[in-house]
């Protein structure tokens, strides 16, 4: 089979993701998997080059994973501090990318609250002439794509550790739950998981899972059981607590009553079920304390064990690497 070769100088949404590329970043993930299973856990292959992690919203995972990403491959890593740099004296945000590009950034990490920003920065680079790329990181509620790869790296890694690839999906049954309306991540796993065939139900109430997701080629459910009946996976998401405000839930009580995932709730999955979740968790809201924490059961851990991969792949596949160099 030939090579798929990889022609993005940005990654910014998962809408328009061929099989192709799935199966690249997959790969090339598996990869640098076994890279940082050795005892030096570092390759040459971005040495010289200059990442910069530019995020104006606050970050544990996401953050920290592409700064020991890129510093795996050996890059230069600069975590701009947005709170403390010029853009609190009034500069804008194109100027501040203006400037780190002035200074020989070669690839941009972007978060940002609003949705759209990771897009406009890359457009305006793009205008100014320059190669260097940008990675959005989760930008408000439109997409978070490196969760979503890194969510399917762990899911075709459970089901085929030494080769993930998406036809692993094929067919298979996964239930998202919970606030899917402003979710990021859930937005970029319907791109993933519905391109790789999986068989998708998203469960919560209307005020959180609106009936017109189902134009997406997904199975909508405003009760728990039907959407874990037969699951082979099961993905959680945070239950915004600042949605509480808007009256979009009565109570998290409630909530967990109804839509709360518990050891109990996945009997009647498939016997080999696994449980995801992005982070960061509300314990005892969206997910139990102890199902959270079951080793057998949640994937927690392993979504972020494979960020890590997942996004030196991304960044090496930016930076013009080609499988064979690893
Ligand atoms: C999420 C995010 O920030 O989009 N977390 C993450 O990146 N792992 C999910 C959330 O905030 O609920």
């Amino acid at each position: 089979m030939n090579q798929p070769t990889w022609t993005r100088r940005h990654v910014l949404s998962l809408a328009d993701f061929t099989l192709a590329e799935y199966a690249l970043v997959l790969q090339t993930a598996n990869s640098f998997e076994q890279v940082l299973a050795r005892r030096t856990r570092k390759v040459p292959t971005l040495q010289g080059s200059m990442v910069v992690n530019l995020f104006f919203e606050s970050s544990t995972r996401t953050r920290t994973s592409f700064e020991l990403a890129a510093k795996a491959l050996s890059a230069d890593v600069i975590n701009f501090a947005t709170a403390s740099s010029s853009l609190s004296k009034g500069e804008t945000i194109f100027d501040t990318v203006r400037t780190l590009l002035a200074m020989g950034v070669d690839i941009m990490i972007v978060r940002h609250r609003d949705s759209g920003v990771p897009l406009a920065i890359a457009e305006d680079l793009d205008r100014s002439g320059s190669h260097v790329g940008v990675i959005n990181a989760g930008d408000g509620q439109h997409e978070h794509p490196t969760q979503a790869l890194l969510d399917l790296f762990t899911l075709c890694s459970v089901l085929e550790p030494s080769d993930p690839r998406p036809e692993l999906l094929k067919g298979r049954k996964i239930a998202i739950v919970g606030d899917v309306l402003h979710s990021r991540v859930a937005r970029s796993n319907l791109w993933s998981l519905v391109a790789c065939g999986a068989e998708v139900h998203l469960a919560g109430p209307p005020t959180l899972v609106p009936s017109d997701f189902g134009h997406l080629g997904v199975t909508v459910h405003h009760s728990l059981a039907p959407a874990l009946e037969g699951a082979d996976f099961v993905m959680t998401l945070r239950l915004q607590k600042e949605r509480m405000e808007q009256n979009l839930l009565p109570s998290l009580r409630e909530y967990h009553r109804f839509f709360g995932l518990t050891r109990a709730r996945l009997t009647n999955c498939l016997p080999h079920v696994r449980v995801l979740h992005p982070g960061p968790v509300n314990r005892g809201v969206e997910i139990s304390s102890d199902l959270l924490d079951d080793p057998r059961l949640s994937l927690v851990a392993q979504q972020v064990t494979s960020g890590v991969a997942v996004r030196m792949a991304l960044l090496y596949l930016l930076g013009g690497g080609n499988v064979g160099r690893i």
